[in-house]
């Protein structure tokens, strides 16, 4: 089969059914455009995207300056390994670094692998600057989290479907509650062999729980009192998606580690990364971690370009006001409707929680009728829908995206 040649939606979603590992569950639409906030299925009906590749695509699709920076490298150079040097990663390094405000990054391409990443600076660090004996280091993260699907990664995940029977899982992590700064409190005390404290600053595949105002900085200063590292996963948060260009800068907080991945590359290209300065980064030295692809040339230029864009356009801003007004208008809803019970989020990164029971099919009965109406969204857990969309949407797209998520859920009353 040519990859020109044009085929149904129906066969399509045959194929992948047929051929492909059955690890997602998607909804059956299947897209072939997209430009800006806008997707096209194959048969050309256009739809406002509502997830963004949950969250990677804030710059819009195919932006043009980010896909024009990918299309004049790819043409030049691609991959050299970190065997060589190439012309374009420390000026990418020197770039992002004096964004965020640390001294050294660490190039991956997928979020779970900084996470990893993430993890294995902040066990060094724990052996060499804090002096925790071997294989003794405690990293403390957070019920219901989300950071990925390795193997590591989901060993501390309370989520059933991500762990049954992938076991032995790894060892060295401590459970405690979200959003409970006594219960961080007493397990740092409780505890000498603590490195780090590894957290999402909203919590977006739980149902993007948002924290309580003071929370995240309370966290740190606790970090800091007992000589842990914070280290935030802005795997989602980050890149303007919560109103800010990283969700800690609603409280001020610098981490001492910070994870980046999704929107760091617009959705064009895998490009993850993790952040520190050299009293942390320093510990990582040739041979204890790197990957093949991480740092090379496309994703540099892409990375570049993707910053470029949420500075440029003041995506940041723009994601706070549509935000707000996206809150607003479902709060005027809410009480009229016995369907939706709540709308949260941060910026443009927000949940709707449906009046029915986790099980239930509710949730995604209405991402169908939603589609159907011309908007693309996924229920992250059971009766909780998740609403992200680019964010260089605009209000009158904002509004009409509102007019007829409203609309469509009426259609559920009960
Ligand atoms: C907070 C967070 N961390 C890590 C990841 C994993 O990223 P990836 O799917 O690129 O491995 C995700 C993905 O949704 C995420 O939301």
């Amino acid at each position: 089969m040519s990859v020109l040649e044009k085929i149904t939606s129906e066969d399509a979603i045959a194929l992948e059914d047929k051929y492909g590992a059955h690890n997602y569950h998607p909804l059956p639409v299947v897209l072939n455009r997209g430009e800006g906030v806008y997707v096209w299925d194959v048969e050309g009906k256009k739809y406002y995207d509502f997830l963004s590749a949950y969250s990677a695509v804030n710059q819009g699709h195919c932006h043009p300056k980010i896909v024009g920076a990918m299309t004049e490298q790819a043409q030049t150079l691609t991959l050299t390994s970190r065997a060589f040097y190439n012309d374009m990663l420390g000026k990418y390094e020197k770039y992002v670094t004096e964004t965020f405000g640390f001294n050294k990054l660490l190039p991956m391409n997928t979020g779970a692998e900084a996470v990893e990443t993430a993890l294995k600076v902040c066990r060094k660090w724990a052996y060499e600057q804090k002096g925790i004996a071997e294989n003794e280091a405690q990293i403390i993260v957070c019920e219901n989290n989300f950071h990925g699907r390795t193997t590591t990664i989901i060993s501390f995940s309370n989520d059933p479907v991500a762990r049954k029977n992938f076991g032995p899982y790894t060892a060295g992590f401590l459970k405690i509650e979200y959003d409970n700064l006594e219960v961080l409190e007493e397990t740092l005390k409780n505890n000498s062999n603590i490195a780090g404290f590894l957290v999402e600053p909203i919590q977006g595949e739980a149902g993007v729980y948002v924290p309580k105002e003071g929370y995240l900085s309370k966290a740190k200063a606790l970090c800091k009192k007992y000589g842990v590292l914070f280290i935030a996963d802005e795997v989602q948060t980050g890149i303007a998606r919560t109103g800010k260009m990283l969700a800690v800068d609603h409280e001020n907080v610098k981490p001492d580690i910070l994870i980046l991945g999704k929107a760091l590359s617009g959705g064009a290209y895998p490009v993850s990364a993790v952040l520190a300065d050299d009293a942390v980064m320093g510990v990582i030295r040739p041979g204890n971690h790197g990957s093949t692809f991480g740092g090379n040339p496309v994703a540099a230029a892409v990375g570049m370009a993707a910053l470029e864009v949420v500075k440029n356009e003041n995506l940041a801003e723009n994601a706070m006001k549509l935000g707000e007004l996206f809150r607003d208008e479902l709060n005027k809803f809410i009480p009229t409707s016995n369907i939706v019970n709540e709308v949260r989020g941060k910026g443009l990164l927000n949940a709707i929680l449906i009046n029915d029971t986790e099980e239930s099919s509710t949730a995604w009965d209405i991402c169908i009728a939603l589609r159907d109406n011309g908007l693309l969204a996924k229920p992250t857990h059971g009766n909780i829908i998740r609403f992200a969309p680019p964010l260089v949407m605009n209000e009158e797209q904002l509004r009409e995206c509102v007019s007829i998520i409203t609309s469509t859920l009426k259609h559920f009353e009960k």
